[in-house]
């Protein structure tokens, strides 16, 4: 989980109240009873701050391909039942607990001009986004992008970063399964497209770039989709693997690596949560002040309400999707 809030930023002494103003109350969630049925709508009681723990009055929650794989079982993290799923939010900080001194352990501020809308949409597409092109990557100007499912969450995210940040001189390929999608990745700044549902992935961007290649591709659809971006990587080129969305695996030919001098990497930003959380931490800080700045701006297709949750997760599985979904608690 991480999340974007705005103040008040506590003074210390506002950090040592016992029970705060949610304390006592009762708050509605989407809840996940069992794996693979539809999630309910439940009033849960509100119970006193923890004092390693802050409050929150959620505005908004992102809805990720990953909270639905999640609440079916099939993602690399399984909470016990019942759980409430998410994995981004933005909102008012409400309470801190008596042993919290920075606010920043996994709630990150929002600036002023960043509205609690686009705040939500920003954690993990664009902290995935960011540390695809950048840390994993190191993408470097001149050089072309290819990223598919480019429609989607992280897909627009890529374009976004790709084109507004990377200084400049990136050149955007953006692969997706369907016309509309192909247009509206083009009106956010992708340079060519190529529509997967129609033929060869790889024969159209050779048509674009020639046979030289691109230099990077971020997969998040897997499968064939996955191997033809790999057979379209340059000399030294890099492929990212962010996502199975098509829901197959497929396996590196290793030989491909060798004859191009080809990287594969795989890249799951949650997990540097653990594992670096300096980096982690970048990418956020980052994403908001680029949103801030406005030199991003984040696409969200559809707000739907709580009681809409099945919906929501019915929209993005079915590929109706584009940017980011998002469920407004108010
Ligand atoms: N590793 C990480 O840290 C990380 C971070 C973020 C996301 N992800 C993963 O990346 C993938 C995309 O996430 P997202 O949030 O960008 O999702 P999204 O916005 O819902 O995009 C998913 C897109 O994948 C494409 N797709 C292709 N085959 C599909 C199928 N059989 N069913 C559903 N969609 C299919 C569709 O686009 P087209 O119609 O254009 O093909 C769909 O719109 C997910 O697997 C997610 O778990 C991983």
């Amino acid at each position: 989980m991480a999340a974007v809030a705005r103040g008040p930023w506590l003074p210390r002494a506002w950090l040592c109240r016992r029970a705060g103003p949610g304390c006592g109350r009762h708050y509605r969630a989407a809840l996940c009873a069992e794996l693979k049925q539809p999630l309910a709508i439940e009033e849960v009681a509100s119970r006193p701050v923890r004092p390693h723990e802050v409050r929150v009055d959620v505005h908004f929650c992102g809805v990720n391909f990953a909270d639905i794989l999640v609440c079916r079982g099939q993602y690399q993290e399984k909470p016990q039942l019942p759980f409430i799923p998410g994995m981004e939010f933005s909102g008012t900080v409400l309470e801190i607990g008596t042993d919290v001194s920075i606010v920043k352990e996994m709630l990150w501020q929002i600036p002023e001009r960043a509205p609690l809308r686009e705040a939500a949409a920003l954690p993990v597409s664009y902290g995935t986004a960011i540390l695809a092109l950048e840390h994993r990557a190191r993408t470097r100007p001149g050089e072309t992008v290819l990223v598919t499912a480019a429609a989607g969450a992280t897909g627009l995210a890529v374009i976004d970063v790709a084109t507004n940040v990377l200084q400049a001189q990136v050149f955007v390929i953006a692969a997706t399964g369907s016309d509309e999608k192909c247009k509206l990745a083009l009106q956010k700044g992708a340079q060519s497209t190529v529509n997967y549902s129609q033929g060869s992935l790889k024969e159209a961007v050779r048509k674009l770039v020639g046979s030289a290649g691109v230099n990077v591709a971020i997969d998040t659809v897997g499968g064939d989709v996955f191997l033809e971006a790999l057979r379209s990587l340059a000399w030294e080129g890099r492929i990212v693997v962010v996502g199975f969305a098509g829901g197959n695996i497929a396996s590196v030919p290793a030989n491909l690596l060798l004859l191009k001098n080809i990287s594969a990497m795989g890249l799951y930003w949650g997990r540097y949560k653990e594992q670096s959380f300096p980096i982690f931490s970048r990418t956020l800080s980052s994403a908001l002040q680029y949103c801030q700045q406005g030199r991003i701006q984040p696409h969200i297709g559809a707000v739907f309400k709580l009681e809409e949750v099945n919906d929501a997760f019915l929209h993005v599985i079915q590929r109706k999707s584009t940017g980011k979904v998002l469920i407004s608690l108010k």
